[in-house]
């Protein structure tokens, strides 16, 4: 089974939007096995965007993922990767379709609510900042 990692960034906590977007994974049926409430580290804010660290906006964002509490969650589903970020909707909100996440509640690229996990070799790297393999807890969804 595929996994996927995503956060509810600092605005999406500040907004109470936390009930509205992990609902539309659930009533998916996609499956939370990790999850936490966390004020990011500047240690683990680094780690997450190394990839980005020459864009021009890597300062803007540090500083916007390090300015208030975040959920980390590993979610598990087949395709899942696809899934989430098919449920998430485009980087840019401008572009994201209607009915999903960013499509419906986000308004700039910065804060676009929710980071999902690309491919599942960033899936790997990125939930390794936040959970240990133990952590992450196996069961069966029920009807
Ligand atoms: P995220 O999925 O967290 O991964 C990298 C983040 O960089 C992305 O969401 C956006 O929040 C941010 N980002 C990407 N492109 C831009 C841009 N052109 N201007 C500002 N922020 C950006």
């Amino acid at each position: 089974m595929e996994r996927t990692f995503i956060i509810l960034k600092p605005n999406a906590v500040r907004r109470g939007l936390i009930g509205e977007i992990l609902k539309r994974f659930e009533q998916r049926g996609i499956k939370i096995v990790g999850m936490k409430f966390l004020k990011m580290s500047r240690e683990q804010a680094e780690k997450l965007y190394e990839p980005h660290k020459d864009k021009p906006f890597y300062n803007e964002l540090l500083e916007f993922m390090l300015s208030g509490p975040v959920v980390v969650l590993v979610l598990e589903a087949p395709r899942v990767v696809e899934m989430v970020r098919h449920i998430v909707g485009a980087t840019d909100p401008l572009k994201a379709e209607a009915g999903t996440i960013r499509g419906e509640f986000a308004l700039t690229v910065t804060k676009n609510l929710i980071h999902a996990s690309d491919s599942e070799e960033n899936y790997l790297r990125e939930s390794s900042i936040f959970f240990r393999e133990d952590e992450l807890i196996d069961y069966y969804l029920d009807v």
